[in-house]
C-alpha cells in the first residue's frame, strides 16, 4: 500500500472544512486526505474495520477493509491509540450514520503510538467500576471522554464569552497578584506561605486590586485563580478556582444588579451562538433554559422568613432568624424550590465581610448581593463597596484587622473616593449549573480541595 501521487491533505476532524474539490457522492470517488489523531472507538463488521479517530476539532469515521483490516496492527488495534490514516473522503451510504456524515475509505494507516489492551485498556482503567477517587486520580485519562471533554470546551466557550462580552462593554482586564499579604474573605479559608522570610498568602480575591485599578481604568475586570483553605468536602468548593470579577465605576446597587444580569445573560447568548458549543450543552443538559430577565430578587430578610415558612431549619436544626448564616444546604433548597436565578441581597453586616456598604435606609443590612442558581445556589457574590474613610477605618477595627497592611486600598478613600461596587463569579459553578454537573470537581481540568493535590 502506497501513498498516492497527490501530497495528502491534512484534515482537523470535524472541523466541518471539507478537503477541497471534494465530490462526497459515494459513486465518485472523493479526495485523498491524510487524517490525524487518537481511536475513540473501534468497531469490527464482518471483514470491515470501522474506527472513530478523534482529535479535539471531532470525530471522523474511518474504514479499513480487505488486506488493510487483516494487518497486524488493525487486527490489535486498541482504543486510544495515536494514528495516521490516509485515504478518500466518502459520503455515508444511505441509511448509515457518522459523524459530519462522511467517511474516509482507508488505503493506508500507521500506528504513532498503541495504546495497551488487556487489563490497561482504557476501558478497564476509566470505566471500570471505578470509585470516585480512583477516576479522579485517572483524570488525565477521563478527560479523554466525551462529557468530560465537553465540559471543558462549554468552559473555554464561556471563559471566551466573558472577556468578548466586558469589552463591549469597554471593561479593561488588568491582571492582579496571586501572592498577597491581605485577606479579603476572612481568615480562616487562608492559605499562607513563606515569602522570602515574610508571612504572604495566596489570593482568595482580586476584588481590593481591582478597586485600585478604577481610578486609572474605570470599569476593570479579571479572570484569575482564587485560593480558599476550605476544610470542608462539599460539591462547590474548591481550594483553588478561576474567579472572574468586575468593579464599576459610579454607580448605584440596583446598576451592579443590572449589570449582572447582563452579563450573565450576554454570557450565554455567546455561547449558545456558537453551534458547536450549543451542541454540547444539549447533550450535557437537555432542559436548559435561558433565564428570564429580571431575575427574582428576595431581601435576606424576607429569605429568613420564607425558609421559616417552609420549615428548612439552620445549621443547628432550629427555626432561621435574622442575623443567621445561610447555610448551604437550606440555600440550596430554597433556590431549588423556587427554581429560577435568585439575587439574595441586603445581608447583615455581622455575616459579611468588612468592607462592604452599609444600606442607607437600614444599617443593619449591605448593600450586598449573591446570585442563586437551582442546583448549584451561591455563583456569585458582590456588593456595593464602603467609600468613606473613616467608616472604613472603623471597619478594621470591628474585625479586629491591623489596617495597616492595607494602606493602599484605604488610600482609594483618600484620594477622590467614589460610590463603586463588584462581584465575583465562580466561573466552576457557572459551569455546574449551565452544564448540570453534580459537582464543580467535574468542571475544572484537575480539581483541587482538601486532601487532593494530584495529578
Ligand atoms: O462570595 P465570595 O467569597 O466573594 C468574594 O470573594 C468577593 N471578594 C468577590 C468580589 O466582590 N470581587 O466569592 C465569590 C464567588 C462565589 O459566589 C463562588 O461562586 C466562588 O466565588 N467561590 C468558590 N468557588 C469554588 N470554590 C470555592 N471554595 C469558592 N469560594 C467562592
Amino acid at each position: 500500500i502506497h501513498l498516492g501521487e497527490t501530497r495528502p491533505e491534512v484534515v482537523k476532524l470535524g472541523s466541518g472544512e471539507r478537503p477541497k474539490e471534494v465530490d462526497y457522492s459515494s459513486g465518485d470517488r472523493g479526495t485523498r486526505v491524510r487524517v490525524m489523531g487518537r481511536v475513540h472507538r473501534e468497531r469490527k463488521q464482518k471483514e470491515v474495520l470501522f474506527v472513530t479517530l478523534r482529535d479535539g476539532h471531532g470525530y471522523m469515521q474511518c474504514v479499513l477493509t480487505g488486506p488493510l483490516a487483516k494487518t497486524y496492527d488493525a487486527l490489535t488495534l486498541t482504543r486510544e491509540s495515536s494514528m495516521m490514516i490516509t485515504g478518500e473522503m466518502w459520503e455515508v451510504p444511505p441509511g448509515a450514520h457518522a459523524p459530519d456524515n462522511r467517511e474516509l475509505h482507508a488505503d493506508y494507516f500507521e500506528i504513532v503510538g498503541k495504546a495497551p489492551g488487556g487489563d490497561d485498556a482504557i476501558t478497564n482503567v476509566v470505566q471500570a467500576k471505578g470509585d470516585v477517587q480512583t477516576l479522579l486520580d485517572r483524570r488525565h485519562l477521563v478527560l479523554r471522554g466525551e462529557t468530560a471533554a465537553s465540559v471543558m470546551f462549554v468552559r473555554d466557550a464561556v471563559e471566551h464569552a466573558f472577556n468578548v462580552k466586558y469589552h463591549e462593554l469597554g471593561y479593561v482586564k488588568v491582571s492582579p497578584p496571586a501572592l498577597v499579604q491581605t485577606q479579603v474573605e476572612g481568615g480562616s479559608t487562608l492559605f499562607d506561605f513563606n515569602y522570602y522570610g515574610e508571612k504572604a498568602y495566596l489570593t482568595q480575591s482580586s476584588q481590593l486590586y481591582l478597586e485600585t485599578a478604577i481610578p486609572f481604568a474605570g470599569n476593570v475586570y479579571c479572570i484569575e485563580k482564587s485560593f480558599r483553605a476550605e476544610k470542608s468536602l462539599t460539591r462547590r468548593h474548591l481550594s483553588e478556582y478561576t474567579h472572574i470579577e468586575a468593579e464599576l465605576d459610579f454607580i448605584t446597587f440596583d446598576d451592579l444588579l443590572e449589570h449582572l444580569e447582563d452579563i450573565i445573560c450576554g454570557v450565554l447568548d455567546h455561547v449558545l451562538a456558537n453551534p458547536r458549543t450549543a451542541a454540547m450543552l444539549q447533550d450535557l443538559n437537555p432542559d436548559f433554559q435561558k433565564p428570564e430577565r429580571p431575575f427574582k430578587r428576595m431581601k435576606y430578610a424576607d429569605a429568613i422568613d420564607w425558609l421559616r415558612s417552609h420549615d428548612i431549619p439552620n445549621e443547628d436544626g432550629n427555626p432561621h432568624q435574622f442575623g443567621d448564616d445561610i447555610a448551604e444546604a437550606a440555600e440550596r433548597r430554597m433556590t431549588d424550590i423556587i427554581n429560577r436565578p435568585i439575587f439574595l441581597t441586603h445581608f447583615p453586616v455581622e455575616i459579611k465581610a468588612f468592607y462592604m456598604q452599609k444600606d442607607k435606609a437600614d444599617p443593619r443590612v449591605t448593600e450586598s448581593v449573591d446570585c442563586l442558581m437551582p442546583g448549584v445556589g451561591e455563583i456569585v457574590g458582590g456588593s456595593m463597596r464602603m467609600d468613606d474613610y473613616d467608616e472604613l477605618m472603623a471597619a478594621y477595627q470591628r474585625e479586629g484587622m491591623d489596617p495597616s497592611p492595607y494602606y493602599w486600598y484605604t488610600d482609594q478613600r483618600r484620594y477622590g473616593t467614589s460610590p463603586h461596587g463588584g462581584y465575583g463569579l465562580g466561573l466552576e459553578r457557572f459551569l455546574a449549573w449551565l452544564c448540570k454537573q453534580h459537582t464543580v470537581r467535574d468542571t475544572c481540568l484537575y480539581p483541587r480541595y482538601m486532601g487532593r493535590c494530584k495529578p
